[in-house]
């Protein structure tokens, strides 16, 4: 059990085909948890090839299709969660995107996809987890916002505005929930190795590298290892944080 601090318990990760989900997922995993693998209908496939990998080291591993931002999808998310494994411990957050572009010549529909699949997807998928986690009391959501949501970046207003809201709701969520013993937490990556960073250009990385202490991208399992710490009891006693995975980044 020791070794296993996460056996019984039942976890939802959502955008989690690849990239850090996927990490997340497995290190979950590793940790005993069963895991529910949600992404978009396009990402089934590589869902259930991590889900096989989940199923390898003996544990649940399902696929729950869904869109973040359509409730009535992320509702049949819940419903098939606790019909399939009778409870739900752990949420995590994800499924993000990005659109970049200069503000002046952002579309509203740069704006509004950003905002909605980060910051409404991160609303609608824990309105529906707590009502599992309300009657249970207990839980653990964790939402994957980012470092650009504290310190702002040229060309990515949406994102940020999406990642500091997540950041805000973290917050006052944790407050509204933490009297039903359900912890509520936000990590905020730099720049990890992903699909999301392999876009950036040469340029773009080299700039980037200089405003990093420690000199480079991060690996998903190293958010992966933190998102796993603030899944189970280790962490009984923190809510409403945000923790940083960024090289020293922000400090
Ligand atoms: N990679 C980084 O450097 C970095 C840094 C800071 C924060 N983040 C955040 O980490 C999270 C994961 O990013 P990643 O780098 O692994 O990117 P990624 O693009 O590899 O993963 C995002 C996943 O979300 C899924 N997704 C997108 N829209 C969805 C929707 N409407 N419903 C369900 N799933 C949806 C995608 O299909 C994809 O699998 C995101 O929230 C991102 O903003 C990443």
């Amino acid at each position: 059990m020791k070794d296993l601090p996460l056996q019984t318990k039942t976890a939802l990760v959502t955008g989690a085909r690849r990239g850090l989900g996927k990490a997340i997922a497995l290190r979950l995993a590793r940790s005993g948890a069963d895991v529910v693998l949600n992404d978009i209908a396009a990402g089934q496939e590589e869902c259930e090839g991590v889900a096989e990998e989940i199923r390898a080291l003996g544990r649940k591993g399902l696929v729950a299709t869904a869109d973040v931002c359509a409730a009535d999808q992320i509702n049949e998310v819940m419903e098939k969660i606790v019909s399939e494994c009778g409870r739900l411990d752990i949420l995590v957050n994800n499924a993000g995107i990005t659109r970049d572009m200069l503000l002046a010549r952002m579309t509203e529909e740069q704006w509004d996809s950003v905002l909605n699949v980060n910051l409404k997807g991160t609303f609608l998928c824990t309105r529906a987890a707590l009502k599992t986690m309300l009657k249970q009391r207990s839980g653990s959501i964790i939402n994957i916002a980012s470092v650009v949501g504290l310190m702002g970046n040229a060309g990515q207003a949406n994102y940020a505005a999406s990642k500091g809201g997540v950041i805000a709701f973290t917050k006052a969520v944790a407050k509204e929930v933490a009297s039903r013993n359900i912890r509520v937490n936000a990590v905020a990556p730099g720049f990890i190795i992903s699909p999301m960073t392999d876009k950036l250009s040469e340029e773009a990385r080299r700039r980037l590298l200089c405003l990093i202490p420690l000199a480079r991208l991060g690996k998903p399992e190293e958010v992966a290892e933190v998102v796993n710490f603030l899944a189970g009891d280790a962490s009984a006693y923190i809510t409403g944080q945000v923790v940083n995975v960024d090289g020293g980044m922000v400090m």
